[in-house]
């Protein structure tokens, strides 16, 4: 049986990197589905999200709010499971026994909590971090709750951005661990699924990724900024003085970035993106690139629009995924349960 799963953190607006990277990719699946027997869950992971400093009011309305954009971006609730992950304590509970099976080697490796820990202590190499630094002992571990996101449901795919790769590697190795360890196939090695844009990049400093925990707010498009502002944005990307149009990632981030961007929209290749504007300048191709965005957007900023005056259909969506998604995690964590010795 197909089992997809994937997460969302709520602290922020998601932006063209989780549209683009995530998102669409998620609504694809979901639409083509291949037969009835299939299951697919999307998770607001508010677990997660306890790892960034977050005021508890923020962060319950971003939770709203994430999944108004989701619904909004065409995620389909009769179609596919939302639900907030802390309403299924099943997500925690096998947290604890993957973290008994890890050794902290194998989370010492994982760049992720270093790339955080730089940004809130603004290190300037990255090879200065160790464990030692003031490292929260959540930021540490989150790899695992992810872990147990995708092998609670026994999982066979997840669509997720590049950024997210190195997880999944980690996800696979900790099953086949389990898997050993209990003489027991019980998780299947869940395969990443990432869509061509795999990695859209910040536009103040195209070295690194596009974040929601960037404070330098012209850095990424959210999906709910105005034609103005989206505007604005793009006209101040960070660009090279090189003549013409061409694409060439380690060369001229900048505007294969925007390239990227784009082919993502428009549906054309790389290629066909390049042949069409190799003559233009910065200033004119940028231009494009406004106009194709801000007219993708429009559309889901309707809907955005029209969902938040509807929050209890909302809410509900909401809960009737949890109490489907408990019901299948409850199964499986008692049949986990069981093997590991602790139910009779
Ligand atoms: P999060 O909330 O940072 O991002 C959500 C999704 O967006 C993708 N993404 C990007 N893709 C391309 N370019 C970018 N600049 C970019 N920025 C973000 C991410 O890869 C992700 O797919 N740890 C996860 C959440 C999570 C999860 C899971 C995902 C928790 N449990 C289980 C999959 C399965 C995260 O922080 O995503």
């Amino acid at each position: 049986k197909r089992i997809t799963f994937s997460g969302i953190q709520p602290t922020g607006i998601p932006h063209l990197g989780n549209y683009l990277g995530a998102i669409t990719s998620w609504v694809s699946l979901q639409n083509n589905q291949s037969s009835e027997s299939e299951l697919i869950l999307y998770s607001i992971v508010d677990l997660h999200a306890l790892t960034i400093p977050k005021d508890a009011e923020m962060l319950r309305k971003s939770k709203i709010e994430i999944a108004i954009i989701l619904l909004a971006c065409g995620i389909n609730p009769k179609k596919c499971l939302i639900f907030e992950q802390s309403k299924v304590p099943a997500h925690s509970e096998l947290s604890w026994i993957l973290n008994c099976i890890i050794p902290i080697g194998w989370l010492s490796r994982m760049t992720q909590w270093k790339t955080k820990i730089q940004e809130q202590k603004n290190i300037q190499s990255i090879e200065d971090i160790d464990i030692s630094i003031g490292l929260d002992l959540g930021l540490f571990t989150y790899p695992v709750l992810q872990a147990a996101d995708i092998l609670l449901y026994k999982s066979t795919h997840v669509p997720v951005g590049d950024d997210q790769v190195q997880h999944l590697e980690l996800t696979r190795n900790i099953a086949e661990k389990f898997n050993k360890l209990y003489k027991k196939n019980v998780f299947p090695l869940p395969q990443t699924i990432l869509v061509p844009a795999k990695r859209i990049l910040s536009l103040k400093d195209p070295s690194k990724k596009m974040s929601k925990s960037s404070p330098f707010e012209y850095s990424r498009i959210n999906l709910t900024d105005s034609p103005k502002e989206i505007s604005q944005k793009i006209n101040r990307a960070t660009t090279d003085s090189q003549k013409g149009i061409s694409y060439s990632p380690d060369i001229r981030p900048g505007i294969s970035n925007l390239i990227n961007i784009y082919s993502s929209f428009t549906g054309l290749t790389i290629e066909q993106v390049v042949n069409k504007y190799k003559n233009y300048d910065n200033k004119m191709f940028k231009d494009s690139v406004t106009e194709v965005v801000i007219q993708h957007l429009q559309p889901i900023q309707k809907e955005i629009e029209k969902l938040r005056k509807e929050e209890g259909y909302v809410k509900n969506v909401l809960e009737d995924g949890a109490n489907k998604a408990n019901e299948i995690a409850k199964r499986n964590l008692n049949e986990i349960y069981k093997i590991i010795g602790l139910y009779h």
